[in-house]
């Protein structure tokens, strides 16, 4: 027989390497709490249902209770021989309480028991990752209020299209997280569900009442399947995916603070805490923590991908493969949240330069839809006046003129629907301001569409 708390039907004793690939210790050490916290749940239901007698019970919890107190001062120690964190939470308490830790595990398996622990790790952990997003809002919010007023181009194809307001602009990325805050919460759905009682993967024979276990632990729902509740990854399928998507957000947002910061740009500039210098050329200041958040984007589709391949045709139920889940979930949390403080606090510090933001689109052509509506509502059918437009613009780009710098002879020789009042519609502010279509960078409507950001983050 080995060592091994699964040793009865062995012989031989693996070597140490051997024993090192399988471990999971390195890493699933970061559910210890979570499995002292379900261990503790089980006992108590084992004891009220007299499955193990009272007062070994009793003695367990006691050991578990000073394990979880050694835990969070530190000073438990873990061995890659006891495998994973299931097996070294056991041994440590065999060690302390002897041989009536055993009974710890009557009317359970690991594979139910990591399954509730990873459950439990991600239910404590999403409350932060969407305090983390309402916080990032929180910030877009506060400078959209000051930023009403700012206006800048609106970019498509990453050329200048039409000027807006800078406060639509951050509004938009509050929408994006919106929905990435919208995904997480449902995300907790499907985490908020207990697979103890699985045992193995087909039930136990003893009298378990996972009602109970599930209220002790504070889930909500209990798989009704004893073979999906061990083999189910989906709550952590999703996780990655969701964290994929933000990802995808704020590497865009990531972006756009790298190329405005750029000499070329020159619309943000960063605070000292949130760029860094080079260590030859002096002038330098660059959005190092941008770059680094686009670049995590990286790891964090890599971990989306890792997981959806090693669950791909694992048949059912429970298979090792599956240990690869934890690394991964852990690792995209820590970054996630990083990334996500990071944005939050770069974005309020750093200065917004409004005078170059709103010079961009003095002479820049991109009031040039502006003239084609106005043509459009004399009666011009759209696509002639969009003609007539684009042939003011050439002659603009030759001449090095604005088209409100044109006389109004000049524009007429173009087109004889032209009038004075064409010089109102082709200031930027104007172009801004009658954006008032629902969802349109309207002053008003941002106005009010600040209003509404407001009351979705207070229902958060
Ligand atoms: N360390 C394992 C994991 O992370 C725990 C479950 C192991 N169960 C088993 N029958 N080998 O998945």
């Amino acid at each position: 027989m080995s060592e091994k708390l699964w040793g009865g039907r062995f012989t031989q004793v693996a070597a140490e390497w051997v024993d090192e690939f399988g471990a999971s210790i390195n890493f699933d050490q970061a559910m210890a709490a979570e499995d002292i916290e379900g261990s503790l749940a089980h006992v108590k239901m084992l004891k009220k249902q007299a499955i193990i007698p009272a007062e070994d019970a009793d003695t367990i919890m006691q050991g578990l209770t000073a394990l979880a107190q050694e835990l969070a001062e530190n000073k438990l120690t873990f061995t890659v021989a006891n495998e994973d964190i299931h097996m070294n939470i056991e041994a440590l308490l065999t060690a302390k309480i002897g041989p009536v830790a055993g009974k710890l595990h009557t009317a359970r398996s690991r594979n139910d028991q990591v399954a509730t622990d990873f459950h439990l790790w991600l239910k404590h952990r999403l409350p932060l990752v969407l305090a983390a997003i309402d916080d990032l809002q929180g910030t877009l919010l506060t400078l959209g209020k000051k930023h009403v007023k700012t206006i800048m181009p609106g970019y498509t194809h990453l050329q200048h299209a039409q000027p807006i307001s800078y406060a639509h602009y951050l509004l938009a990325y509050f929408e994006m997280l919106q929905r990435d805050y919208d995904r997480f919460e449902f995300n907790q759905r499907h985490t908020d569900m207990l697979p103890l009682g699985a045992a193995a993967l087909a039930g136990t024979t003893f009298p378990i009442d996972r009602e109970d276990v599930a209220a002790t632990l504070g889930f909500t729902e209990i798989y009704h399947n004893s073979l999906d509740a061990v083999s189910d990854r989906d709550f952590a399928v999703e996780f990655l995916s969701n964290a994929a998507m933000l990802m995808m957000h704020i590497s865009r947002l990531a972006e756009e603070v790298i190329l405005w910061t750029s000499y070329e740009f020159n619309y943000l500039s960063l605070s000292d805490d949130f760029a860094t210098g080079s260590s030859i050329m002096p002038q330098k200041k660059n959005a190092d923590f941008a770059e680094l958040s686009r670049g995590k984007t990286g790891q964090v589709y890599g971990a989306l991908m890792s997981l959806l391949t090693t669950m791909k045709a694992l048949p059912l139920a429970y298979n090792k493969d599956m240990q690869e889940d934890k690394a991964q979930v852990f690792a995209v949390t820590d970054t996630i949240l990083a990334v996500l403080k990071i944005f939050t606090q770069m974005l309020a510090e750093a200065t917004v330069n409004t005078e170059k933001m709103h010079k961009s689109v003095l002479n820049d052509f991109s009031n040039a839809t502006e003239l084609a509506d106005y043509l459009a509502k004399k009666g011009l059918p759209f696509r002639q006046a969009h003609a007539v437009v684009g042939e003011l613009v050439l002659a603009g780009i030759r001449n090095k003129q604005a088209l409100q710098a044109m006389s109004l002879a000049q524009l007429q020789a173009h087109c004889p629907l032209i009038e004075q009042d064409v010089y109102a519609v082709l200031d930027p502010e104007v172009a801004v301001a009658t954006r008032t279509s629902l969802g349109g960078t309207a002053f008003r409507n941002i106005t009010q569409e600040l209003e509404r950001a407001e009351k979705i983050k207070n229902e958060h």
